[in-house]
């Protein structure tokens, strides 16, 4: 007999019921500081398409919802720091006040980076929000405003994130492990 097929077993590390409940939480609170201001919700594709999604709806305030489009170049999970921009908003943001949704901020070069091509345009304020943030991987420090939870060195799928194109669909949040 050969050598056994790898395979992979996912773990639960979020459900989809503690991602709804710390989504409400998030919306709560960026309704009650951005109240009777000119919100702009900056989708950042792909992995943040589903948490955008959610929180855009935990939100009760009027507010517009675009989208970027960023690859980072690198090996296989690892982030390179070259943030190549594959989709631009589809309007200006001088004036309006920018929150930039991202699933999860792990070396934050990617968020440093579209921090610095936002505040180009002149908008009223940038601010993060994040779903998931892995501190011991930061190579750049950036200041998350709203975070959803803070994760050890675990590579993650589900809900929007994804390995290799597959599991953005899953409705939880898991970790793969190789067996
Ligand atoms: P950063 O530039 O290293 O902060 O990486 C940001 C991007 O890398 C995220 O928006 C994700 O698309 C991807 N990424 C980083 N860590 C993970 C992970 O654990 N699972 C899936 N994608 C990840």
């Amino acid at each position: 007999m050969g050598p056994r097929p790898m395979t992979e077993r996912i773990v639960s590390l979020y459900s989809a019921e503690d991602i709804a409940a710390r989504v409400r939480e998030l919306g709560a609170e960026i309704t009650r500081d951005y109240a009777g201001r000119n919100l702009v919700i900056v989708c950042v594709l792909k992995g943040s398409f589903v948490f955008a999604a959610d929180l855009a709806r935990a939100i009760d305030l009027p507010l517009r919802v675009d989208f970027l489009g960023v690859r980072s170049y690198g090996e296989g999970t690892e982030s390179s720091g070259v943030v190549q921009i594959t989709q631009d908003l589809s309007r200006p943001i001088e004036h309006e006040d920018v929150l930039l949704v991202e699933d999860i901020v792990d070396t934050g070069l990617t968020i440093a980076h579209l921090m610095d091509l936002l505040r180009t345009r002149s908008p009223a304020s940038v601010k993060v929000c994040a779903l998931l943030h892995k501190p011991a991987r930061a190579r750049v420090h950036v200041h998350v405003d709203y975070l959803g939870f803070t994760i050890e060195d675990h590579f993650v799928i589900g809900y929007g994130l994804d390995f290799a194109e597959r599991y953005r669909n899953l409705p939880y949040i898991g970790v793969v492990e190789r067996t």
